[in-house]
């Protein structure tokens, strides 16, 4: 399933993200991978406001010269009052660099529209590739199950098998909308899931970051710029892997890595369903990783990413967009 092309050897894509610095490399990777066909981006209210995340949005695309219809998402979570994450990306989200003024408007289309409407035209199923919070996806599976058959899969970094960022034991986009994600675990649809424990993994080090600026673009100094924000930002989680302090981890990007060179990730089939009630377990996404539970898997949960290789495809992608700027 997992990296399948259409006829014209590229996967038909839909982003639904919340940019975000991490959400901005995905982008980046997204746009300099000829496999992808990217028909249309969407946005989450997340990291930051819908406002915020839109402008990012439509900022970003308009400096790679990528004018692919955004699409604005709802604006708060399905029933949690929001929680944004300034502290990690920078109070614009993007680690206070300015990439441009946005050439182009977010649609008059609001994003569940656009991707219902971008589903239902396609002669063939579209991957979406999620990379906030899933509430847009959610309502859209509420209001239209009909699309169910249109969707080849979902990408979706979120989550985590064993521990959270958000709180001990959740991870940021499932903590801020739990009952989003829990509806679209439950919605029969293909479900990659690239949690905190593999993207905790997919990190590029210290060194590597100050290695960009070595590329010698514009856009690979201002890349270096934003990452620099997120070294001093993220929250440091010894628990995962040795080094961490040299360790920054650009999560979303696992979520279009992982179609375009699947053979870099490894990972199985569980059953995942995200903790509602739970006193101090809210949003946590409860991997049955030991299959005791005798439930029918519903998502393919990646676990281990080959890292050298990760960093090569994240280093074409930064050469590869500031070549054609
Ligand atoms: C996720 O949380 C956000 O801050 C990042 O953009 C990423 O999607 C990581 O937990
Ligand atoms: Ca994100």
């Amino acid at each position: 399933m997992i990296g399948e092309v259409n006829s014209l050897n590229q996967i038909p894509v839909i982003i639904d993200c919340d940019p975000g610095i991490d959400d901005t490399m995905m982008l980046m990777l997204a746009f300099a991978r000829p496999e992808l066909d990217v028909r249309l981006v969407t946005t989450e209210a997340g990291n930051l406001t819908i406002d915020k995340t839109t402008y990012n949005a439509l900022s970003f695309l308009t400096y790679i010269n990528k004018h692919v219809e955004v699409a604005r998402g709802l604006p708060q979570p399905l029933f949690r009052k929001q929680e944004v994450a300034e502290d990690i990306h920078g109070e614009g989200g993007l680690g206070n660099v300015k990439w441009a003024d946005p050439a182009f408007e977010a649609s008059k289309r609001p994003a569940i529209q656009a991707i219902y409407d971008t589903l239902m035209h396609s002669t063939e199923p579209i991957t979406i590739v999620a990379t906030g919070p899933l509430t847009n996806i959610a309502a859209l599976l509420i209001a239209h199950p009909e699309v169910k058959p249109n969707i080849k899969q979902i990408s979706w970094m979120g989550g985590s098998a064993v521990g959270g960022n958000m709180s001990t034991t959740a991870e940021f986009n499932a903590y801020v909308d739990p009952h989003a994600a829990e509806l679209v675990m439950r919605a029969g649809v293909p479900i990659i899931m690239s949690g905190l424990d593999v993207t905790h993994k997919a990190y590029i080090t210290r060194d590597e970051m100050a290695h960009l600026r070595t590329l010698g673009t514009p856009f690979a100094e201002k890349v270096a710029d934003m990452m620099q924000f997120y070294t001093f930002t993220q929250k440091q989680t010894p628990f995962y892997t040795p080094g961490f302090e040299e360790q920054i981890r650009i999560h979303d990007v696992s979520a279009v890595a992982c179609l375009v060179a699947p053979e870099l990730y490894r990972g199985d089939d569980y059953f995942v369903e995200v903790e509602l009630e739970g006193r101090l377990t809210q949003g946590a996404t409860i991997v049955d990783y030991t299959k005791q539970s005798g439930k029918e898997p519903n998502v393919h949960v990646l676990h281990s990413v080959d890292r050298a290789a990760f960093i090569k495809l994240f280093f074409e992608a930064v050469t590869t967009i500031g070549k054609t700027l």
